[in-house]
């Protein structure tokens, strides 16, 4: 099972967002999966120049010289995306997007009805997908990813992809600093790991794993507090 995984957060492996990319992909590699993590923070890719060139004059080829040349056809050929990002301003990152938006390339400009939808068919080949979305954010409440969610199962739809679902940690800092402080925050990475064996073994990933990985670890309150102390103490 070909496996390729973006993370989009520039603190890349030291980051909030590989503390649960990182266990889940070791689950999935545990399983058998050939698992390939890229950081888009090591990857020149341009904005898209909304000319459509890729799909009215070249065939699903971009004019623009950069590592999309070579990224493109991963993604096409990967069975499972992973789609790694930390909230940044209610959505995806800049670099996520921007990648997301490049991969335009893969959609034919003809148009069909798809479950009730007017969405473009697929241009190229490839293998059928599935999407894990996994994402971290600062702010504890699980309102936070909604609109990324939204944006993450609609560009499914459009890319004929399946939504598998979606591994989300609200106060992302937070934890960090209490899994630096000793404090029991263990089982969020097993369930973790849990969820990319799963992925791969049974096809599909419980919402058993993905409620402990979300699981409610410091009230507003308390985080209040923290955040405020620390920004007059500087
Ligand atoms: C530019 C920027 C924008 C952010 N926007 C949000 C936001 O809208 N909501 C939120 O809860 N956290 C926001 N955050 C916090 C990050 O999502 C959070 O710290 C995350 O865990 C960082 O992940 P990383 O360590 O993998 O980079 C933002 C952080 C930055 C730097």
């Amino acid at each position: 099972m070909k496996v390729l995984a973006i993370n989009s957060s520039p603190n890349k492996d030291k980051g909030n967002t590989a503390l649960i990319l990182n266990p889940f992909l070791e689950g999935m590699k545990e399983a058998g999966a050939d698992v390939e993590l890229l950081y888009t923070s090591d990857l020149k890719i341009n904005p898209c120049m909304g000319d459509h060139a890729c799909q009215f004059r070249t065939q699903g080829i971009c004019i623009q010289d950069d590592d999309m040349k070579w990224v493109l056809p991963k993604i096409i050929w990967a069975e499972i995306w992973i789609w790694a990002t930390p909230v940044y301003g209610s959505g995806v990152t800049g670099p996520m997007k921007t990648l997301i938006d490049r991969m335009l390339p893969m959609a034919n400009a003809m148009i069909e009805v798809r479950n009730g939808r007017l969405r473009h068919p697929p241009l190229t080949k490839g293998k059928s997908k599935k999407v894990v979305l996994i994402s971290t954010c600062g702010f504890p409440e699980m309102e936070t990813f909604d609109p990324m969610l939204v944006h993450i199962k609609d560009k499914c739809a459009n890319t004929n992809a399946e939504f598998s679902g979606a591994l989300l940690r609200p106060a992302g800092p937070a934890m960090a600093s209490m899994l630096k402080n000793g404090a029991p925050v263990k089982d969020i990475f097993d369930a973790a790991r849990e969820t990319g064996l799963q992925l791969i073994y049974d096809g599909k990933i419980s919402e058993k794993y993905l409620k402990i990985i979300s699981r409610p670890i410091i009230s507003k309150e308390a985080i209040m507090e923290i955040v405020n102390r620390n920004v007059q103490e500087k």
